[in-house]
C-alpha cells in the first residue's frame, strides 16, 4: 500500500485500454483516494462511471482547456477529500489534424492550436490553477504521459510531436517552480505505443506497435507497466525525481537497430 494516505486527481480514463484507468486501478489498490476526470463529451460516451464505482471514487467532469472547469475540479476534489492533493495525473491527447487526417504539409492552424491547447499547455493550466489556489501538499507529484516524438520525427504523429515537445517543456519549468514553491515534483513518462482509443487513432499503429516490439529488447511496455510507473512517481520512494522525462519504453530509445529488426530484412 505505498500510496496509503495519498489523495489525487486521475484524468483521461475513458475506457478498460485507457492508461488512466489502469493508473485509477494501480493507485486504489495501493491505497490512494482520489477523484476521476474527463472531458464532459467522453462523460457520455465512455465508462468512467463504473471506474468511479469500482474505485469509490467521484467522477467530476472538466474540459482540461477551461482555467474555469479546472478551477470547480480542484474546488470540489478537495471538498470532497476534505483536504490538498498529493499527485495529478495527465493523461489527455488530441489532435483534429490527426482524428480528420490533414497532412503535416497541409496543417490546419486552428486545428493545431487545439492540438497544443489538448495535449499540453492544460498540463500548464492545471499547474498555474493549483498552484494559484494552494491545492498541492508538500511533496506532491505531477505526471503528464508523453510519447519519443518529441525527441525523434515519427511521420505519423504530425502536430502531436510538437504536443509532446511542449508538454516536456512544461513539466520542465513547471517543475522547477514548484520545487521551489514546496518541493512538489512535477515529471513526465514516454510511455511506449499502446492500444488505446487515442492510440489506435493513429494510421498504421499496429504495424508500428510491432515494430516497437521488435525494437526493444525488453518488448513494449504495456498500459498497466505504466501505471506501476506513475505509482512509484507519486509515491515518497521517488521523492528527489522532478523535472525528467521519462522513457518507459522497455529500451526503444536507446536502441539503433535489433536483431529481430536484421532478421526481418534478411
Ligand atoms: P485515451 O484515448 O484512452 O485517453 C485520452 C484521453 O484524453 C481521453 O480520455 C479523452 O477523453 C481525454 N481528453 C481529450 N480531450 C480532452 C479535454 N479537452 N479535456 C479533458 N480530457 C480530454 O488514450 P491513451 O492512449 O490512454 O492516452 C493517454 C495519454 O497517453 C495521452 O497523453 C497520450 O498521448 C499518451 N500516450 C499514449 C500512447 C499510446 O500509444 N497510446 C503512447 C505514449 C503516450
Amino acid at each position: 500500500m505505498i500510496l496509503k494516505g495519498k489523495k489525487g486527481i486521475i484524468s483521461g480514463a475513458l475506457d478498460e485500454s485507457s492508461i488512466a484507468w489502469k493508473v485509477a486501478e494501480g493507485c486504489h489498490e495501493q491505497g490512494a483516494e482520489f477523484t476521476l476526470t474527463n472531458a464532459p463529451m467522453a462523460m457520455r460516451m465512455g465508462k468512467i462511471n463504473e471506474l468511479g464505482e469500482k474505485c469509490n471514487a467521484e467522477v467530476i467532469g472538466a474540459d482540461l482547456t477551461s482555467v474555469d472547469e479546472i478551477e470547480n475540479l480542484y474546488k470540489k476534489s478537495l471538498s470532497k477529500m476534505n483536504g490538498r492533493i498529493d499527485f495529478i495525473l495527465h493523461s489527455v491527447g488530441m489532435s483534429p489534424n490527426v482524428r480528420k487526417k490533414k497532412k503535416y504539409g497541409d496543417l490546419n492552424y486552428d486545428w493545431l492550436n487545439k492540438t497544443l491547447d489538448v495535449s499540453a499547455i492544460s498540463f500548464h493550466k492545471m499547474l498555474q490553477v493549483a498552484e494559484k489556489n494552494n491545492v498541492l501538499n508538500e511533496w506532491s507529484s505531477s505526471v503528464a504521459l508523453s510519447y519519443v516524438a518529441a525527441q525523434r520525427t515519427f511521420p505519423f504523429y504530425s502536430d502531436m510531436a510538437e504536443a509532446k515537445s511542449l508538454l516536456e517543456s512544461i513539466a520542465r519549468s513547471y517543475g522547477y517552480r514548484l520545487g521551489k514553491l514546496n518541493n512538489s515534483r512535477v515529471n513526465t513518462i514516454s510511455q511506449s505505443p499502446t492500444i488505446t482509443t487515442a492510440g489506435s487513432g493513429i494510421s498504421g499503429f499496429q504495424a508500428f506497435f510491432n515494430y516497437a516490439e521488435k525494437m526493444s529488447p525488453l518488448g513494449n511496455a504495456t498500459a498497466d507497466e505504466c501505471a506501476n510507473y506513475c505509482i512509484f512517481l507519486f509515491s515518497d520512494m521517488s521523492k528527489k525525481i522532478t523535472m525528467q522525462n521519462l522513457f518507459h519504453d522497455g529500451g526503444f530509445s536507446s536502441t539503433g537497430i535489433s536483431e529481430d529488426i536484421i532478421e526481418d530484412f534478411n
